[in-house]
């Protein structure tokens, strides 16, 4: 996820420089790992980029460096996918001639390829992003005479993947040429004056209420105070609505949502689409590197080594092997003495900066031939530095402190690496390999449907448990990952000690807390531990336990046993059940952002805790 915006004007009295600039600094939120401005005066581009936070370059950028007679600019912040957060890879991104500067959120799936063909006739890249192919691809198009708008939409034909784009040229300083496919883009008008363009709507926000919101597959031809918009498939010119925007700044950086929390837990469905685009190539290297290996560990901190837990759990099924899991910040106490050469560690940590995880790997490194497979949501990010291979997320920046679709994704990213393990080992059949792709490419749907359906139950559930001030999370198997995780996002951001334990455990001990109307929220796919766990739940029942579950929307014989029931609407068979940790997941979410609030508490700001945790 990236920020774009953008202003053509034909005012003399806006200062271009200190819009664009005010503009971006509202779209931080969408990625803050480096910024860059393009600027069109005098049939040249000015461009201003670097890495690092907004703040840091608005320093760095002389107002005096964008020329006071400039009627248009672009600016891009950016949140790394393809190359490094550095300056080089900033966007805006040029051609050859340096005439055309392109803007861009979104990924082009097919860049290898393009980028080599364009290589090969001669283009020269300076950035190691997928972005600039489209400088590219476009100075092409004009050079075979077509003019900006046709040369955008021949362009784009060549290219697979999502984009919200922004275009400016040269020998056009009239205009801007904007297309959006599965990446927002939203246009703000003050008539016959001044027009912007953005990822999203606070951008403009504090400028103009007017806007026009714009679809997939529609391309805006841009001029000063005024939009045109087209059908990018058959060039038809499109009528759309002008829209006046009612919200409060604040809403509007949350998208309408009252906060971050809630916000990232419904873009799960859309993050772990980013997720599946994994290359099989990475996959494959990480499947080879478990497979060679002697001893393999797996560590992190907090949510992430909850994510462990159920990403050890998915990848033993296929690995024929056993993954041990040590919190990072034990790894080095526990394997002084043990650590043997050609060992494996399977390191996750979102934010690639937590001290305790990237220490651990580090001695490892020191101590024994180790080679550490990392999974984080931040490329380039410290961690990477000491890693050999590196899978990123891709679930876009997470702002919210309590970790959501980030968990989310990174357990995804452990099950596609456990099915490329099953597919080079050759143990289960092709059908069955094409059902966990199936069941895979399925998980964003159920989580949408989930979420659209089931707010209402989890207010009533949270209202119906508010005098309790502990509750456990039980379960067996696979879902004590999903039991812990649940526990600790309740401690989080609710400031309630509710626990995630194993339900076969609680009876040898925990139950001791069990009186008439005790909460115990059963967390219960079915899969092979279920009749057991049945059992589980009657003995909590028994002695006046109040049964809440989370099961399968077929399910009989616990929701009979329950008093509230909170239904996941996936199959009842075993390829799901695989993947329960990611779509039982945003239920115990929504039940602690929903706690927070009626506890008064802000669940993007959790008591005592950062986002980013570098002390020991
Ligand atoms: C919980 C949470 C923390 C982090 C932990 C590790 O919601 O966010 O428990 O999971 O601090 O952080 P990363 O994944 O950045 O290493």
């Amino acid at each position: 996820m990236c920020g774009i915006f953008g202003i053509i004007t034909n005012q003399d009295n806006i200062s271009i420089g200190k819009v664009v600039l005010e503009g971006i600094r509202r779209l931080e939120y969408r990625g803050y790992d480096s910024c860059g401005i393009v600027s069109l005066s005098n049939s040249k581009l000015y461009i201003k980029k670097d890495s690092g936070k907004i703040e840091e370059i608005q320093k760095k950028i002389d107002l005096a460096d964008i020329p006071s007679n400039s009627k248009l600019a672009l600016a891009h912040t950016r949140w790394a996918t393809h190359g490094k957060p550095t300056r080089i890879n900033s966007h805006p991104h040029t051609d050859c001639s340096n005439k055309i500067a392109v803007v861009h959120n979104g990924i082009i799936d097919n860049f290898i390829e393009l980028r080599e063909e364009l290589t090969q006739e001669g283009h020269i890249f300076k950035s190691e992003t997928d972005t600039e192919i489209i400088p590219h691809l476009i100075e092409n198009k004009l050079k075979e005479g077509l003019n900006l708008k046709d040369s955008v939409v021949e362009a784009l034909k060549l290219c697979k993947g999502a984009y919200g784009l922004a275009v400016c040229h040269v020998d056009n300083p009239d205009l801007i040429i904007v297309v959006r496919k599965e990446s927002p883009l939203v246009i703000g008008i003050e008539e016959g004056k001044t027009t912007y363009l953005a990822s999203d709507i606070p951008a403009f926000l504090p400028l103009t209420r007017k806007c026009y919101i714009m679809e997939d597959d529609e391309l805006a031809v841009l001029k000063a105070g005024e939009a045109e918009f087209y059908d990018i498939k058959n060039d038809k010119k499109i009528d759309k609505e002008l829209q006046i925007i009612e919200w409060n700044i604040n809403a509007a950086e949350k998208g309408g949502y009252e906060h971050f929390m809630l916000k990232e837990i419904f873009e799960e469905p859309s993050a772990l689409k980013n997720t599946m685009k994994i290359s099989e190539q990475l996959l494959s290297k990480f499947a080879n590197a478990l497979l060679s290996a002697d001893n393999i560990y797996i560590t992190a901190a907090g949510t992430s080594y909850h994510a462990a837990l159920a990403g050890k759990f998915i990848i033993s099924r296929f690995l024929g092997k056993h993954i041990q899991d040590i919190e990072c910040s034990e790894l080095e106490t526990q394997l002084k003495g043990s650590l043997q050469n050609n060992s494996v560690i399977i390191a996750i940590s979102q934010s690639g900066e937590t001290i305790d995880t990237i220490e651990a790997i580090r001695w490892a490194k020191k101590t024994k031939n180790v080679i550490i497979l990392t999974i984080t949501n931040v490329v380039g990010s410290s961690i990477t530095r000491y890693s050999d291979h590196v899978i990123v997320t891709n679930a876009g920046p997470e702002i919210g402190v309590a970790a959501t679709k980030t968990y989310s994704t990174q357990v995804l990213a452990l099950a596609l690496i456990a099915v490329s393990i099953a597919k080079i080992r050759n143990i289960i059949s092709d059908e069955e390999i094409i059902k966990y792709y199936e069941a895979l490419n399925g998980i964003p749907s159920i989580i949408e449907k989930f979420l659209e359906k089931n707010v209402d139950l989890i207010k009533y559930i949270v209202n119906n448990l508010e005098k309790n001030l502990n509750y456990f999370f039980l379960a067996r198997g696979i879902s004590i990952a999903t039991a812990k995780e649940g526990g600790l996002k309740l401690k989080e951001v609710a400031c309630r000690f509710i626990e995630g334990y194993s339900a076969a455990s609680a009876k040898h001990g925990p139950i001791s807390l069990v009186r008439e109307g005790f909460p115990i929220i059963f967390i219960a796919p079915p899969d092979e531990t279920y009749n057991r766990l049945v059992g589980n739940v009657m003995e909590f029942k028994a002695r006046g336990g109040r049964i809440i579950s989370v099961v399968v929307e077929s399910d009989e014989k616990i929701t009979k046993l329950s008093d509230i029931t909170i239904r996941i609407p996936q199959p009842a068979d075993e390829y799901h059940n695989l993947f329960s940790p990611i779509t039982f997941m945003p239920a115990l979410q929504l039940l602690a952002y929903y706690a927070a609030l009626a506890n008064d508490l802000d669940p993007d700001k959790p008591l005592n805790l950062s986002k980013t945790v570098t002390v020991h």
